[in-house]
């Protein structure tokens, strides 16, 4: 895309990125891309907020070109070293000479660490006012908002917040940059809240306490460096804070069943159970865990209170994808939700369930039903499995 211009002096020059398919070499993106958003401002000195990866470095500069001179760049402020942000740095710094690298005191660590470039960091520190000219940058310290080093960067005229994977979301921009550029916003947020919970969720804490942090600055405009930019900034912000108390709030009242299957015997239990949730009334979210990239089950389980597994016996254990899908939840911290379990075995049960009960254990779930059946389910078996979901979600509806 070509530079946009969102006020007199600033404009963004961001890069979509439609070649990269696994996002942190992790989180699929192949068919929604991404955007890395950087901001140039063109006053009488001349700063760029946030760069992109290490492959974007060319484009970087070709759309700095198209404004000012790389060469002209008085600061690069680097409000998080991720290397989605910081890659381009090396490439971009062979052109832009003079200018002066502006992190945080452990962002200017990992610029040592990463790029040898520790030297050249002038350290800011929070609160700290730099004048362009007519734009004044303060710099807000917001550590862990993703890693200890982040902080954002608040232009106090123009009242816009450059506030980097804050607020930010996968889903490369389709032509526009602005929330109110889309009558239909359901792929960004759908798409930032897969972003939030594959990369951000860890860190709701300090999310939440950045945004009392912000509440008392007046916000125009959120400038994130991924994702749309917000001209409706209470309506990402809402979002971004409903997320973040899910860490410790309960959930919405609906299931999320994860099933895993071989030869398809606990499909056929699974669809007797689905009919009892459903029976109940309340909202099911199904996964076939070896067709679905656990990326899109995370904000499932998530914003859903319960949790239904099945999953069949493999060697002794829990089938192998269910097992990798619930350490990615434990790597997530979606700790405390109620769960029921059930699976086929073919000649000996109880492997899959002692594999479960340790792999729930860091999760600090709570195992309120399980069952395993041998072989293929029988007419009592699948009548047992609906009674057996209709139950789990009468317990849901009435947490
Ligand atoms: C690779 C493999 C390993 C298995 N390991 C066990 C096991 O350790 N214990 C057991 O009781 N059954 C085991 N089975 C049998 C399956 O649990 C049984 O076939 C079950 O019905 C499969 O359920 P599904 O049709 O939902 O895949 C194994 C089957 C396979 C193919
Ligand atoms: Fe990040
Ligand atoms: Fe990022």
């Amino acid at each position: 895309m070509l530079p946009i211009k969102i006020r007199e002096n600033i404009y963004w020059i961001g890069v979509n990125d439609y070649k990269t398919d696994l996002f942190e070499g992790l989180w699929p993106i192949s068919q929604e891309g991404v955007s890395y958003n950087s901001y140039l401002i063109d006053d009488q000195k001349k700063a760029i907020i946030d760069l992109a990866n290490e492959s974007s470095a060319n484009t970087i500069l070709d759309q700095i070109s198209q404004i000012i001179e790389p060469s002209e760049l008085d600061y690069i402020i680097l409000n998080h070293i991720e290397p989605d942000h910081s890659g381009a740095l090396r490439t971009l710094l062979l052109y832009a000479q003079k200018a002066e690298i502006l992190a945080t005191q452990r962002g200017q660590q990992m610029l040592e660490a990463f790029y040898g470039l520790g030297s050249r960091v002038r350290v800011v520190q929070d609160g700290e006012i730099l004048s362009l000219g007519k734009t004044n940058l303060q710099f807000v310290s917001t550590p862990n908002v993703h890693w200890p080093e982040t902080m954002m960067t608040y232009a106090l005229e123009e009242k816009i917040l450059f506030s980097c994977d804050a607020f930010g979301g996968y889903g490369a921009l389709h032509g526009a940059i602005y929330d109110d550029d889309y009558e239909d916003l359901s792929f960004y947020k759908r798409e930032a809240l897969r972003y939030y919970v594959n990369i951000v969720a860890t860190f709701s804490r300090p999310v939440l306490r950045a945004i009392e942090k912000l509440a008392g600055i007046p916000v125009e405009l959120i400038a994130p460096s991924h994702g749309l930019v917000w001209k409706h900034p209470e309506e990402i912000i809402s979002l971004y804070s409903q997320w973040a108390r899910l860490a410790f709030e309960p959930a919405e009242k609906g299931i999320t069943l994860l099933y895993g299957s071989m030869y398809g015997n606990t499909v056929r239990m699974m669809n007797a159970v689905a009919q009892g949730i459903s029976r109940e009334g309340v909202p099911l979210n199904l996964f076939n865990v070896t067709e679905t990239h656990v990326s899109y089950i995370l904000p499932s389980l998530w914003t859903q209170r319960g949790v239904v597994i099945g999953a069949p016996t493999y060697e002794g254990a829990l089938f192998p994808p269910m097992a990798y899908t619930l350490e990615m939840a434990a790597v997530k911290h979606i700790t405390g939700k109620p769960v029921a379990r059930f699976g086929s075995y073919g000649w000996k049960s109880g492997g899959a369930e002692k594999h479960f009960e340790e792999l729930i254990a860091p999760l600090n779930w709570e195992l309120v039903d399980s069952f395993d059946f041998n072989g293929g389910p029988n007419h009592d078996d699948l009548l047992r499995g609906v009674e057996f979901g209709a139950s789990f979600a009468r317990r849901i509806k009435n947490r």
